[in-house]
């Protein structure tokens, strides 16, 4: 009998990783790789929204990321802004819902305001589900589950009332997270819903990636036998 395929994963992470290699690699400022990367983050929605993948969560800042030079911070938080603002004019043409996953504190108001703007503005559309994980770190998005369980008063908790009370429960778990750049480690990102997620490391510098590394991304998860603990 043939092996059972998998079928499309409904939701991908992506660690968009490699931005300042692509930059060093072409004696270019690290700002360069960044805005690079903000493209290629428009053409992977584009191309995951064709494909008809339902959620896509995008590792954008981490919580450890401050440690950068602030130049660098600055780039990053420009880049954001200016996403978020053409997300604004574009999202509901396509149909794109847009979630941000992360704590607010110390990121920029303006930001702050333009997220939740752009939050409501597409809470209703019906197309790819974009996940921008900002100022997120995972180990600080389980503390924050429990903290609620406590507030709440629960005295003994289950795996599931951690996972009803993370930043964006209706969300699934993905089953596939995509490393770019040739790192191979989770660096904070979705530990809790990773469980049985197939990872799929790429050499890649995420400046490169595009629908056709998607692709391959996808053939590869295709042929995986995934078990979750059974035989
Ligand atoms: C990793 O490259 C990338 C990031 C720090 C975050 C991703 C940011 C973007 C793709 C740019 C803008 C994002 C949006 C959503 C508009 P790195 O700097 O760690 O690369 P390196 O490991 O080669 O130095």
């Amino acid at each position: 009998m043939a092996e059972k395929q998998n079928a499309l994963p409904r939701h991908i992470g992506i660690i968009m990783d490699g931005n300042g290699r692509w930059a060093a690699q072409r004696a270019l400022p690290r700002s360069a790789g960044h805005r690079e990367g903000a493209k290629a983050v428009k053409r992977t929605l584009e191309a995951a929204s064709q494909l008809g993948i339902a959620y896509l969560t995008l590792y954008a800042f981490s919580t450890e990321n401050w440690s950068r030079p602030p130049e660098e911070i600055q780039t990053l938080m420009d880049l954001l802004e200016k996403t978020l603002d053409e997300y604004q004019k574009s999202a509901n043409k396509k149909d794109w819902r847009v979630l941000i996953s992360g704590e607010r504190d110390r990121l920029p108001a303006a930001i702050v305001a333009k997220m939740d703007a752009l939050v409501r503005a597409t809470a209703e559309n019906k197309g790819l589900t974009v996940n921008l994980a900002l100022n997120y770190g995972a180990r600080q998005e389980i503390a924050h589950a429990v903290n609620r369980l406590i507030k709440e008063g629960l005295q003994t908790v289950t795996p599931q009332d951690i996972s009803l009370r993370l930043y964006q429960p209706q969300i699934p778990d993905p089953e596939l997270i995509i490393r770019t750049s040739g790192e191979e480690r989770l660096s904070n990102f979705l530990l809790w819903q990773a469980a049985y997620s197939e990872f799929y490391f790429t050499p890649v510098l995420w400046p490169d990636f595009n629908a056709e590394e998607l692709q391959k991304a996808l053939e590869d998860y295709r042929a995986r036998k995934r078990r979750f603990g059974g035989v």
